[in-house]
């Protein structure tokens, strides 16, 4: 039986195109304009079906992460992000076009077998694509849900091959001032860092991404390949990474070495812990003016609330 399965881009979930907009974009698609079309109606743009990994989305769906509300509909979560290295406002999609997403070599070393680098497109054919229904929660206290593609963190650490000795995955993001001018920024801790430990790295939840709405990544969203950690508030999933080096000391992220008391290494999501400066009890939905309130552990605590037992005297939730 021949079954067609829709891209993501072509029925998004909880947006079903009225046939009007449908009619326009077929007769868009006909010419080059139709090319502006698709991606503003949130189909690939140019960048993204040159992209070299294109032929592998939209991966197939693993149903296991249902989410409890609707999906961000791309217009409002790619036009809204945080990416301090193209800037500290929201607007930064199109400052990001500047980075150069190819060649891109990921390297890993540390506490290894044996130290590698290795190209993103051979990196991205030996892992299991999937695609992931997760939310992510800003401690800034807004909120969206995302259909990511990629692969767990867990087939990742099978290829890097830690050493039993290493307590920590620390992941960096490149550095090139010349493309990102909020790196000409001293005062900042460049390159953006980010840790988990090798249980948290290993835990089921933890996913390597490097799609979004069934394609590949935009790179404001963090191409070609970004963390996401959706029980922890999301300065934790740290994008465009080239290093992920294993450790035996807890290694210091960005925001922690910027201001400590606000941002932690745990960052854990919990309505009951305030910012220092804002209440944490309610997130606002993305695109939205809902309000909603926020879950422990982002909804995620039967994967990884076990991760902290014993742990009681770290600041788990900051
Ligand atoms: N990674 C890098 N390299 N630079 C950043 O500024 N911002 C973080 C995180 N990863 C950031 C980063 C923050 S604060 C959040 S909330 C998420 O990315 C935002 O992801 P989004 O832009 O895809 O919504």
């Amino acid at each position: 039986m021949l079954i067609r399965r829709l891209r993501s881009w072509e029925l998004p979930e909880h947006e079903a195109t009225p046939e009007t907009v449908f009619l326009n974009r077929r007769s868009l698609l006909a010419g080059t304009a139709g090319l502006i079309g698709a991606a503003a109606l949130g189909g690939p743009a140019a960048a993204q079906r040159a992209d070299p990994t294109f032929d592998l989305y939209p991966a197939k769906r693993n149903e296991s992460f249902a989410l409890d509300r609707a999906i961000t509909p791309e217009r409002f979560s790619a036009d809204y992000n945080n990416f301090y290295e193209f800037g500290s406002s929201k607007s930064v999609a199109v400052a990001a076009k500047a980075l150069k997403i190819r060649p891109w070599t990921v390297v890993v070393d540390g506490l290894v077998e044996k130290p590698f680098e290795i190209g993103f497109d051979d990196l991205i054919r030996k892992m299991p694509l999937e695609e992931r229904l997760y939310r992510l929660r800003c401690v800034e206290a807004w909120a969206m849900a995302v259909p990511w593609t990629g692969f767990p963190m867990k087939a990742f650490l099978d290829l890097a091959k830690p050493l039993g000795s290493a307590k920590y995955l620390k992941m960096q993001t490149f550095l090139d001032r010349s493309v990102a001018p909020g790196q000409r920024q001293v005062w900042y801790p460049w390159p953006y860092t980010e840790g988990l430990t090798m249980p948290e790295a290993a835990n089921e939840l933890t996913f390597l991404v490097t799609g979004a709405y069934g394609k590949p990544l935009s790179n404001q969203f963090g191409a070609p390949l970004r963390l996401a950690v959706p029980w922890k508030y999301g300065f934790k999933s740290v994008k465009s990474l080239v290093r992920f080096s294993f450790t035996e000391e807890r290694p210091k992220s960005f925001w922690e070495a910027l201001q400590s008391s606000e941002y932690g290494f745990w960052a854990n999501v919990n309505p009951k812990v305030p910012h220092p400066r804002w209440s944490q009890a309610t997130e606002r939905i993305l695109g939205t003016d809902e309000q909603r309130p926020t879950l422990i552990f982002n909804g995620y605590g039967e994967y990884v609330a076990d991760l902290y037992k014993g742990l009681d005297s770290e600041r788990l939730f900051v």
